[in-house]
């Protein structure tokens, strides 16, 4: 397939390039760098602007017929959506919807949408699968579930065929080293973890909350390794040359770990003893995030790799290690 991967230089997306591109798909790149590092998508075709640019991406879509459009582009820190709600509605909605018109404009029919487990809000139930009700709690998530309603009136009105996959906890690096997590400020658990090993314990880590109602009282998540996610998606894009309308995916391993649990496994896969400094619990935590992803198991013909925490920090390890944003200021 020839692919335009929007936001192709952040985390999730430079790893799907580099799996696409070594799956033998043609990859071109557009991304504004605000968020994204361009040292991670070397060797690509690479245009720089914002999707909500009706020029710039009409004159990237109309060189090239795409048969696919994956789209990462997005704010995603939940605390900073509540504060500057503006900003999240601006980017993740109004300028998906630029992006959008420019794919009708130039006859681009085929989207991949990165969503999130945050368009469900507090589960009602243990492993959350697609029927469960959508209660996001805050903009970012409201504004995910936002694009996956246009979504599905573009495909009724348009034709314009879309897969929503779901991540939960996107955690890992690409087994090379090449690429691997950087986000500023960092506030994913497993990167601040290494993040703390690799400064000599320089860097404080700390646990939010310890009184959940859970087997040790730390949060449960389920993550998901990044090159699974690529799995998923390159399987929805050929999903997508046979089957049209609006689709929904949740993308988990189905099992929960505490956060106590993986900083269990870093300390195993480091070698070192992690210190950790307990708070109090973020607003909006839910105690457990588990994903049931049968769907995408039955339908996409899709199963992760990786599906047990140690092997999943095991790849994030050597990148973190090496890399410059893990080194203490
Ligand atoms: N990381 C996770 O655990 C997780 C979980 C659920 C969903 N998601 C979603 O997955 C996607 C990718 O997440 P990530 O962790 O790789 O984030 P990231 O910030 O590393 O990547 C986002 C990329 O999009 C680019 N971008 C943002 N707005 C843009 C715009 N208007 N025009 C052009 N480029 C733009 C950024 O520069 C960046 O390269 C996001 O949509 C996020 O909401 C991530």
């Amino acid at each position: 397939m020839k692919i335009l991967i929007c936001g192709g230089a952040g985390y999730i997306g430079s790893h799907i390039a580099k799996a696409a591109a070594d799956a033998g798909h043609q990859i071109t790149i557009v991304d504004n760098l605000v968020t994204g590092h361009q040292e991670s998508i070397a060797g690509f075709e690479f245009h720089q602007g914002d999707i909500g640019d009706l020029a710039f991406m009409e004159s990237v879509l109309k060189v090239n017929s795409y048969d696919l459009v994956m789209h990462f582009c997005a704010f995603s820190l939940v605390g900073e959506s509540v504060k500057d709600p503006a900003s999240y509605y601006q980017n993740n909605v109004a300028q998906t919807l630029n992006l959008l018109q420019t794919m009708k404009q130039t006859g681009h029919k085929r989207l991949v949408f990165s969503s999130t487990a945050a368009v469900y809000g507090n589960p009602e139930q243990q492993a959350i699968n697609e029927n469960h009700p959508k209660n996001p709690i805050n903009p970012y998530g409201r504004g995910k579930w936002m694009v996956e309603q246009i979504l599905l009136d573009y495909a009724q009105a348009y034709g314009m065929d879309s897969v929503c996959l779901r991540y939960f906890n996107a955690a890992g690096a690409d087994p090379s080293a090449s690429i691997g997590e950087k986000h500023n400020p960092e506030t994913h658990l497993i990167p601040n973890i290494l993040k703390s090993v690799a400064s000599g314990g320089e860097l404080t880590l700390n646990v939010f909350g310890t009184d959940y109602q859970t087997p040790d009282g730390s949060c449960v998540r389920d993550y998901i390794h990044v090159n699974d996610l690529a799995s998923a998606h390159l399987l929805a894009g050929e999903y997508l040359q046979s089957n049209s309308g609006y689709h929904a995916f949740n993308l988990g391993i189905g099992k929960g770990f505490s956060v106590l649990e993986v900083i269990k496994a870093a300390e195993a896969v480091t070698g070192q003893k992690i210190e950790y400094k307990p708070c109090d619990r973020r607003p909006g935590d839910p105690p457990v995030l588990v994903a049931d992803s049968t769907l995408a198991q039955n339908t996409l013909g899709w199963q992760p790799a990786y599906t047990d925490i140690e092997s999943i920090i095991k790849t994030a390890w050597p990148w973190h290690k090496n890399s410059e944003a893990f080194k203490p200021q």
